[in-house]
């Protein structure tokens, strides 16, 4: 939410600026601006994507510069909300990610002063603030200082100045990565944004202020004592992070998913012990034997990969397992159990909500497990231990691939516990085998997808679409109507099948489509009451099923999706799913990597 990022060298410092914010793009997208240090600073900011403010941005010469894209919380859409923001004399410039909870009262206070803003936004009023403090005679370290003590909230902030060489930044649940380079440093919310120029990263923890010239950094905490900081250690990522042959990002990201569930897999599967390893995700047995419950925690699609996990690690760890949405984890006061294990799960890793859980978790006394993508991200590091989901780079703001390797990686997971339960050699075995045919699988069914178009037909017609899905499917179904609502924009309701009788049914008319998932995995039978329910009432039956299922006579658009066991099937049947929302968002002129309103780091609460 919101993408930051600054250079500091010898180079052209606007070029790198652009580049740095078109890959960062996905956190927000709806304005941004450039500011460099030529003498004076000169700022251009506009509204609308980063290339077109980049094409019509003035040849800024100067090598030392900050820049932000800006998914908007206090202010509207306008160029004046844009960042960065000036003060009046010209000599400091801020960008800021995060939200200001005082801003109402700074802003008041400002205006009382006679200082005139020039937003709506809250993070405006960072650099009137620094300025009336350099006016009052304070260095720029004492001014940053005096401004953070009085605000109440969340930052990543940036600051340059016209009369200093350096750059400051601050962070308090924003995250911000300094990239150390060869005489030129850089700055970013990401560490995907820097590791083409530089691995030597150092992420700013809550509370921590950096001074950062050419050559070096310092790192110290808010009141100025120095602290030691640690480069972070990052695993070199497969994927690239361009576009190639694709559209778009995110039909890239779907045709990547069997080489990326492959990543997430590989080396992690033991055959003959018929279980796997996971290197940060080692529950000791004396922990086992007393574990109580596992819990898991995410939002959006992380939380319908952690629906899934749940119900992999009750059917083979035979463990009481709950998933919760990280944004509600906090509201009711939980009852931690410091035995029990905890997983939050998240691409980006900066999930505030999830972010937050984990705090409380830890606060309570319980220790938890990231399943995460981004290497290096604040959830990782706050959590200290689990694993990498190795999904490499997610660019569509709509997660994709991600997704599949959530679910792969807690397969593993409820795997690996299961097997030190009572789950059988054998049955483990089964699992490993059948796990290893899923790249090919996916790979098979990308190739050969179905009658997309003519589920995309039905549901960009329609006023509303309802998924429906029973037992493990039910996730999938809530991932395939998030995805579709998010990039098409169609209103859709996804329920468990056997739950749309109590209420939902209501809704459907003559030729509402209703997209049932419905592997033949045990449930199925009653699933197809739903069916013929909705048929009952003139739906139109999209249905995801399995390649020679005869249940295939029910549907009005017939998907076959490979054929797996029961457990595995949503890393199958989310396939079309994807697929609709995509040539669905196509057909309505959307804009498939960027959805209106949305942005795909999201660290405000
Ligand atoms: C949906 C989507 C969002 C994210 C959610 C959590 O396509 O992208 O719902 O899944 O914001 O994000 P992470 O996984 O980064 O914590």
């Amino acid at each position: 939410m919101c993408g930051i990022f600054g250079y500091i060298g010898h180079r052209n410092a606007s070029s790198l600026l652009v580049k740095g914010l078109l890959r960062l793009e996905y956190r927000g997208y709806d304005s941004s601006g450039v500011v460099v240090k030529n003498g004076q600073l000169q700022s251009y900011k506009d509204i609308g994507k980063i290339s077109e403010m980049a094409t019509s941005l003035p040849e800024f010469k100067g090598s030392m510069g900050i820049a932000h894209t800006r998914w908007a919380t206090h202010g509207g859409v306008t160029k004046e909300n844009a960042h960065p923001h000036l003060s009046n004399d010209g000599k400091v410039a801020i960008v800021h990610n995060g939200i200001l909870q005082n801003s109402d009262a700074l802003r008041k206070r400002l205006k009382r002063a006679g200082v005139q803003l020039n937003s709506e936004t809250d993070s405006e009023v960072f650099c009137h603030y620094i300025a009336m403090a350099l006016e009052e005679g304070k260095a720029p370290l004492e001014a940053l200082q005096s401004v953070l003590s009085m605000t109440r909230g969340t930052w990543g902030v940036c600051v340059l100045f016209q009369e200093y060489d350096y750059v400051l930044c601050a962070r308090n649940g924003s995250p911000l990565i300094i990239g150390r380079g060869k005489d030129e440093m850089f700055i970013s919310s990401d560490p995907h944004a820097i590791r083409e120029h530089t691995d030597q990263l150092v992420a700013l923890e809550d509370g921590q202020i950096a001074k950062l010239d050419a050559h070096n950094f310092q790192v110290m905490q808010t009141d100025g004592k120095e602290v030691v900081s640690h480069l972070l250690q990052l695993e070199e990522e497969w994927g690239e992070s361009e576009l190639g042959e694709y559209p778009h990002f995110m039909l890239k990201e779907i045709h990547e998913q069997s080489q990326s569930l492959q990543h997430c897999i590989s080396g992690r599967l033991r055959h003959a012990e018929g279980t796997s390893v996971l290197g940060g995700l080692q529950v000791q047995p004396q922990e086992l034997a007393q574990l109580p419950h596992v819990r898991l925690i995410g939002c959006g699609t992380a939380l319908h990969a952690a629906q899934i996990g749940q119900i992999l690690i009750e059917q083979w760890a035979r463990i009481p397992a709950v998933s919760h949405v990280a944004s509600e984890f906090n509201a009711n006061d939980p009852v931690i159990n410091p035995k029990a294990l905890h997983l939050a799960i998240s691409q980006s890793g900066e999930t505030a909500d999830t972010l937050s859980a984990v705090k409380e978790i830890q606060r309570k006394g319980a220790d938890v497990y990231g399943v995460v993508n981004v290497v290096g991200s604040s959830i990782a590091r706050q959590c200290g231990k689990g694993v990498y989901i190795h999904s490499g780079p997610e660019q569509s703001v709509a997660s994709t691939k991600a997704f599949t390797n959530m679910v792969g990686a807690l397969a593993l997971f409820a795997l690996q516990l299961g097997r030190s339960r009572h789950l059988s050699k054998t049955k483990g075995k089964s699992i490993i085998r059948e796990m290893r045919t899923l790249p090919e699988k996916i790979r098979a069914y990308l190739e050969q997808p179905g009658p997309i178009e003519q589920a995309v037909e039905l549901v960009t017609k329609a006023k509303s679409v309802l998924f429906l899905g029973r037992g493990i499917s039910s996730p999938v179904a809530s991932e395939g109507a998030l995805k579709l609502m998010e990039i098409a924009y169609i209103p859709c309701l996804a329920y468990p099948a056997g739950e749309m009788k109590h209420g939902p049914i209501a809704l459907i008319e003559q030729d509402s489509p209703v997209v049932v998932i419905a592997p033949n995995d045990g449930v199925q039978e009653r699933t197809l009451n739903a069916i013929h329910e909705c048929k009952a009432r003139g739906a139109k039956i999209i249905l995801i099923h399995e390649e020679g299922d005869p249940i295939s006579e029910t549907a009005d658009v017939s998907i076959p999706i490979p054929s797996t066991m029961p457990m595995l099937t949503p890393l199958l049947s989310v396939l079309p799913t994807q697929l609709i929302a995509y040539h669905a968002a196509l057909a309505l002129d959307n804009d498939v990597d960027r959805p209106r309103n949305l942005a795909k780091s999201v660290t405000v609460e």
